[in-house]
């Protein structure tokens, strides 16, 4: 399959990070796609996603921790590859984060960020998805979780150009979907609305969320779902 990810073909990275693993999603794709790797070490602050990364990897390539990115436990430059995968907006110092991971990073390794948006010419499906993706966020924040809006795109590109990484290169990307209306492409949303109404029922002012909930049901039935457009910038840490 040629994809965005052939990036990911020609590196050699014998050490690799991948921050705010959440559920490992990303590792199976750095697994599958990088051209050489000695060990992949996943972590995330979230217990119960570590314990899960940790029982669907159980070779020894894999290591999961749980721990704050905000102060990663690793000596300087001791990885070849630190990568973040759609969590640039679950974090409450992005700016903190991004400079623990080029202390982590080696002078001449990779650093791969990939993060959904909010902006461009998305399709009706597609802004259903970033909809109901806010109102999460939202209901998350309520709940005391850093979960925030996506970014515009030029806001990830903005921030990761501040880092004065060489040999810079951006690619957007979608995931496919040939029938937007199809049940299968909704169920996930449909899945996260049943989870997150009785949460937000349990709210003492839920009516405006409520409200908000409907409007994205009423997208679902009348363009159907997709997901957000993403943008991968992979970047090298100046020797
Ligand atoms: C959407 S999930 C990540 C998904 C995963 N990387 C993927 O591509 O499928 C975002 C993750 O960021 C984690 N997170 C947020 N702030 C964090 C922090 N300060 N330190 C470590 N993990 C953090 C959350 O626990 C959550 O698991």
């Amino acid at each position: 399959m040629r994809d965005v990810f052939d990036i990911l073909n020609n590196i050699k990275a014998p050490q690799v990070l991948d921050a705010a693993t959440g559920r490992g999603d990303f590792i199976h794709i750095l697994k599958q796609r990088l051209g050489h790797f000695v060990r992949i070490v996943g972590v995330d602050s979230n217990p119960k996603t570590v314990e899960y990364a940790q029982n669907i990897f159980p070779e020894d390539e894999v290591e999961i921790y749980q721990m704050n990115l905000e102060q990663l436990s690793f000596r300087d430059s001791a990885f070849d590859l630190v990568s973040i995968s759609n969590a640039l907006h679950h974090l409450a110092d992005v700016d903190l984060v991004l400079a623990e991971m080029m202390r982590v990073l080696k002078p001449g390794g990779h650093l791969l960020v990939s993060e959904m948006y909010q902006d461009g010419s998305q399709t009706e499906a597609q802004r259903t998805h970033i909809m109901m993706h806010h109102l999460v966020a939202k209901v998350d924040q309520r709940f005391g979780n850093d979960h925030f809006e996506t970014y515009l795109r030029q806001q990830i590109i903005d921030k990761i150009q501040a880092l004065e990484l060489t040999d810079l290169q951006i690619k957007d990307y979608n995931i496919p979907v040939t029938n937007p209306k199809d049940a299968q492409n909704c169920e996930n949303l449909k899945r996260n609305y049943a989870g997150i109404l009785k949460r937000i029922e349990s709210l003492e002012d839920s009516q405006a969320l409520i409200v908000e909930g409907e409007r994205v049901q009423e997208r679902i039935h009348e363009h159907g779902c997709a997901p957000a457009s993403r943008v991968l910038i992979l970047g090298t840490k100046p020797l």
